[in-house]
């Protein structure tokens, strides 16, 4: 086996303290998709937005990584063939556990977008609405997160590994926002083995060859020891 591609979502970093979105009382059971996840949301109430983001980033900032994202590093250092990690998360979990190669798909909580020119940069620990860009000096600097309705960041990129995937993992994702939920049908296509890490079943857990029910932070240490024959 020589690449082995991973898609993360909130269920990785669920055991280290950052809620997940659709659980009961996740993040969208408090705030509203369109109000804090949208462009239009952000253009209604600037403040409402960077607010949102704000605290995210603080308490990402707080967060350690977990058993799980330690593992996908261990196994990106150890692995004989090329890890390739994909993530809609925007914490910076698995960079603080050593990964070398992370894609966020939905952006980051630590980059800051200019809304002008699209140039990117690392955010503040507070971001206010109108902050200058560095680059343009518009006062049009928005959190760098790919909000519902804008186009992920590196899909050619990411289609192309699934295209040559031969394994596929889905892990701590429920499988409700595409094109993420379309990665497994993709790898499928090209030939690749499928493996879902979650609780329970996602909405696209039937697509997968075999699911490993349980915590991330046991069965994804337990599968990388499997496959780095430790
Ligand atoms: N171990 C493994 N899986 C877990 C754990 C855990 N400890 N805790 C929760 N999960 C699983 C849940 O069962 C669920 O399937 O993680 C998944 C989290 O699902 P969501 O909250 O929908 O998060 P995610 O799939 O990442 O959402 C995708 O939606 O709102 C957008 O941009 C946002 O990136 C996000 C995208």
């Amino acid at each position: 086996m020589k690449k082995i591609v991973i898609l993360t979502g909130a269920g990785i970093s669920a055991e280290s303290g950052l809620g997940t979105f659709r659980a009961e009382g996740g993040l969208w059971a408090e705030h509203r998709i369109e109000d804090v996840a949208t462009p239009e949301g952000f253009a209604r109430d600037p403040q409402l937005v960077v607010d949102f983001y704000n605290a995210r980033r603080a308490q990402a900032a707080e967060a350690a990584p977990n058993a799980a994202h330690l593992a996908l590093a261990k196994l990106e250092a150890g692995f004989d063939g090329d890890v390739v990690l994909v993530t809609q998360n925007v914490d910076d979990l698995h960079e603080k556990a050593g990964m070398k190669r992370v894609m966020h798909m939905h952006g980051a909580l630590n980059g800051a977008l200019c809304g002008a020119c699209d140039h990117r940069w690392p955010a503040p620990m507070v971001m206010a609405p109108g902050d200058a860009c560095p680059h343009c000096k518009a006062p049009a600097a928005r959190p760098d997160i790919v909000w519902f309705g804008e186009m992920p960041y590196d899909m050619e990129e990411i289609y192309d590994q699934l295209a040559q995937a031969d394994l596929f993992a889905g892990i701590g994702t429920s499988g409700n926002v595409y094109p993420a939920a379309g990665f497994v049908a993709e790898a499928r296509r090209h030939g690749a083995q499928t493996l879902e890490f979650n609780l329970e079943p996602s909405a696209v857990g039937s697509q997968f060859d075999d699911i490993r029910i349980g915590p991330a932070t046991q069965t994804v240490p337990e599968w990388v020891a499997e496959v780095l024959g430790g």
